[in-house]
C-alpha cells in the first residue's frame, strides 16, 4: 500500500485544522451558512435529507487495518441516528427510526460514507481521520473525484500491469491542481491494468486502459466522456495507444479542453460527456492541440520519468504474508458444501499461486447494500490484519476484498467470517447488488432504493436458488443521477416520481463492460414503471422467465439478448395486470 510521506500527513492534518477553524466560526455566526457551504463540500460534508453525510476518500479503494478501526470507531461514536430525532419528529417522517446508523457505507466508487454525524462533531471526526491519514478532499464538488481502478489490481493473473502505481502519480497530480478546483462539473476517472475490465472504465469521464504494444511497449488506451445520469453515454477511445509517461500530459490537455469548452451554463449539459457528444472529432482536435502545445511550448511538464515510476511503484510490492497460524483443522463433512460454494463464489485467484484473493459479503438481509456496522469493520480490520498482511480494497461492487489471503488459511478464514456474517456466498449473484442511499437518505431521491433491495435480500435467500439462477448485476438508482448505475445492471431500477408516489422503471440487459456482461451498453426499458409494492413480483417474473428461456449452462444477460425484450415485458407486465385486478377486487 502506499504510505503517505510527511508532505501528505502535513496536508491533510492541517486541512482538517482549517475545517476545525471554519466549523468554528460558522458555529459562531462569523460565517453565513451560505459562506460555510462550499468550505464543508470541500471536505466531504453533504447536507441530506435528514442529517449530514460525509464521504470520505479511500483512494483506488486501498485500505488498511487501523484506516478500517478509525472508521469502526467514527460509525460507533459518532453515526448516531437519535442526535437528528427532533428534526426528524419535527418534519414528520414516521419512517426515519427504521433506518440504520452506527455504520459506514462503501460506495461503488471505492470511498466510504457516514450518514448520521452531526456538524457539531465534524470537527473531531475529521482529526480522528487524519490520525490514520484519511480526509474527504475532493470527494465532493466540481473537481476531479477520487481515482478509482479495479478491486484486484496488482493481483491479478490476467494483469497487464498493475493500474496502483498511475493512480497514485494522478491522485497526487489532481490534488488541489489549481487549475481543476472548479470544473464545469465533477470529473471521474478510472483505471483498468488487466484483460478484464472490472472497473467500469466506459462508463467514466475518463477511462484508462493500460496495455501493451505490437512492440511489447506500455501505454494506455483513453477514453473519454462516458457516463450515465439521464443521457447514458459509453466513453469513446480517443487515443488507442498513448505511451504510459505521458498520461500526465494528455489528461492535463483533455481536462483543460473540458474546463474551457464545457457548458457552465446549463447543470444537466455540463458533463463531459455531453461536450464529446455534441463536439465530436472537433473535441478530439482541440484535445490534441492543447496536448501538443503542453509537450512543445511548456516542455511536457507532467512528464512521468522511470525513477518517478519505479519509486511510487516500490511501495505497492507485494507484502510478506501474514504470520501462518497453525493449519486449521480439516473440513468437516458439514462444512465442505458450503465451503466449497463459498470458494466457489468469494473467492478469487491470484497471480502468485499460494494466495487467493476473498470477497467479504456486505449484502445480507437487515443491512443496505454496502452497510457496513461498526463492528463489522472493526472485525473486516481484524480479518485483514490476520489474514491479509493488514490490507483490504473497497471494490466497486460494494464490497471488501482482502487482497493477500495464503490458500492454506482459507478454512479457517471462512470459518472466523461465516461466524461474523460476512461470508455468504452470493458474490455476482442476484443479492450481490448495487444499489445508492435513495429516499432514505438522499436529497435528490425520486424514490426509495434500500426497501427495494430489502425485498430481493429477504426474498431469495436459499443460497441453491441464487446458484441455479446464476450471475446477474441488480442495480437500483433513486433517481436519474444514476448513482446505483442502474443503467449498467443486467437488471436496472430507477426511482421516479409520478404524482409524488414512488414508481420504478425496470431495464433489462445493461453492462459494466466486464468479460462476462460484454461490450458496455445501457439497459433498456421493459415498459411503464411499476409501482414500489410490484417491484419485487416483476423481478421474480423476470427471472422465472429466463429460467423458461435459457439454454444450457447460458448466463442472465446472454439469454436476454437472444430472446430479446419481449418474453420478459410479457411477463412483467402480468404483474401489473394481476395487482390492478386484486386492488379492484379489493
Ligand atoms: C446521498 C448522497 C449523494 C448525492 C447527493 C449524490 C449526488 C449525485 C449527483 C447529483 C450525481 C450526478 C452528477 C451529474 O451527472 O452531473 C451523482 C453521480 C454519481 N454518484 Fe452520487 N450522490 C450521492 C451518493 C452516492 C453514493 C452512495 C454512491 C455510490 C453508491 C454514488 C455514486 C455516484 C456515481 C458512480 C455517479 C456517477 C454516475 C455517472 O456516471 O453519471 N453517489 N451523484
Ligand atoms: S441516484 Fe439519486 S437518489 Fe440515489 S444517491 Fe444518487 S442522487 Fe441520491
Amino acid at each position: 500500500m502506499y504510505q503517505y510521506n510527511n508532505f501528505d500527513r502535513q496536508l491533510v492534518r492541517q486541512r482538517a485544522a482549517q475545517f476545525r477553524d471554519q466549523l468554528t466560526r460558522w458555529q459562531a455566526g462569523e460565517l453565513l451558512s451560505d459562506e460555510f457551504k462550499p468550505l464543508r463540500l470541500q471536505n466531504g460534508w453533504y447536507v441530506q435529507r435528514f442529517a449530514p453525510m460525509l464521504r470520505v476518500a479511500v483512494p483506488y479503494g486501498e485500505i488498511s487495518s487501523p484506516q478500517l478501526r478509525a472508521l469502526a470507531r467514527i460509525a460507533r461514536d459518532f453515526d448516531h441516528k437519535e442526535d437528528h430525532d427532533t428534526r426528524q419528529a419535527n418534519a414528520g417522517l414516521s419512517e426515519v427510526p427504521t433506518l440504520p446508523d452506527r455504520c459506514g457505507h462503501f460506495t461503488t466508487r471505492q470511498n466510504v460514507q457516514f450518514n448520521w454525524i452531526p456538524l457539531s462533531r465534524a470537527a473531531d471526526v475529521m482529526d480522528l481521520l487524519a490520525e490514520v491519514n484519511m480526509h474527504g478532499i475532493q470527494t465532493s464538488g466540481n473537481c476531479i473525484r477520487n481515482i478509482t481502478t479495479d478491486a484486484l489490481a496488482g493481483i491479478a493473473p490476467d494483469e497487464v500491469a498493475d493500474p496502483r502505481p498511475f493512480a497514485e502519480i494522478m491522485r497526487q497530480w489532481s490534488t488541489l491542481h489549481p487549475e481543476f478546483a472548479f470544473l464545469p462539473r465533477k470529473f471521474k476517472v478510472a483505471i483498468s491494468g488487466a484483460a478484464e475490465d472490472r472497473a467500469a472504465t466506459p462508463w467514466h469521464d475518463v477511462g484508462l486502459r493500460l496495455l501493451r504494444n505490437a512492440v511489447g511497449e506500455l501505454g494506455f488506451e483513453v477514453r473519454v466522456g462516458g457516463g450515465m445520469g439521464r443521457t447514458p453515454i459509453i466513453g469513446s477511445v480517443i487515443r488507442e495507444f498513448l505511451p504510459w509517461h505521458q498520461i500526465l500530459n494528455y489528461l492535463e490537455a483533455v481536462v483543460r479542453a473540458y474546463n474551457r469548452f464545457g457548458r457552465r451554463d446549463n447543470l444537466y449539459k455540463a458533463r463531459i460527456k455531453i461536450l464529446v457528444k455534441a463536439e465530436g472529432q472537433a473535441f478530439v482536435d482541440q484535445v490534441e492541440a492543447e496536448y501538443r502545445d503542453i509537450v512543445a511550448i511548456d516542455g511536457a511538464p507532467h512528464t512521468i520519468l522511470e525513477a518517478e515510476l519505479a519509486r511510487v511503484s516500490a511501495f505497492f510490492v507485494a507484502p510478506t504474508p501474514s504470520a501462518t497460524a497453525a493449519a486449521p483443522t480439516p473440513l468437516s463433512e458439514a462444512e465442505r458444501a458450503g465451503f466449497e460454494r463459498w470458494v466457489q463464489r468469494n473467492v478469487a485467484v491470484h497471480a502468485n499461486p499460494a494466495l487467493r484473493a476473498v470477497t467479504l459479503s456486505f449484502k445480507r438481509p437487515g443491512q443496505a447494500p454496502g452497510d457496513a456496522t461498526a463492528d463489522q469493520l472493526a472485525q473486516a480490520a481484524d480479518l485483514a490484519e490476520r489474514y491479509s498482511a493488514g490490507e483490504a480494497r473497497v471494490s466497486h461492487e460494494q464490497n471488501l476484498v482482502l487482497p493477500w489471503v495464503q490458500r492454506e488459511q482459507l478454512v479457517a478464514l471462512w470459518r472466523e467470517a461465516q461466524a461474523l456474517g460476512l461470508a455468504r456466498a452470493n458474490i455476482g449473484l442476484l443479492t450481490d447488488m448495487i444499489a445508492c442511499p435513495g429516499g432514505d437518505f438522499c436529497d435528490l431521491a425520486n424514490a426509495r432504493s434500500l426497501p427495494l433491495a430489502q425485498q430481493v435480500l429477504s426474498r431469495y435467500q436459499d443460497l441453491d436458488e441464487l446458484h441455479d439462477i446464476g450471475p446477474v448485476d441488480l442495480h437500483i438508482s433513486g433517481c436519474i443521477n444514476s448513482c446505483g448505475h442502474h443503467h449498467s445492471g443486467h437488471i436496472g431500477i430507477l426511482g421516479v416520481d409520478k404524482d409524488g408516489q414512488e414508481w420504478y422503471q425496470v431495464t433489462l440487459g445493461g453492462s459494466d463492460g466486464s468479460t462476462l456482461s460484454g461490450a458496455a451498453t445501457a439497459g433498456r426499458v421493459i415498459g411503464p414503471s411499476f409501482a414500489a409494492s410490484e417491484v419485487g413480483d416483476v423481478i421474480e417474473s423476470v427471472l422465472v422467465t429466463y429460467r423458461e428461456q435459457r439454454q444450457a449452462q447460458e448466463r442472465f444477460v446472454d439469454t436476454v439478448r437472444r430472446v430479446g425484450l419481449e418474453p420478459f415485458k410479457t411477463a412483467a407486465n402480468a404483474v401489473r395486470v394481476s395487482t390492478a385486478r386484486e386492488g379492484v377486487s379489493a
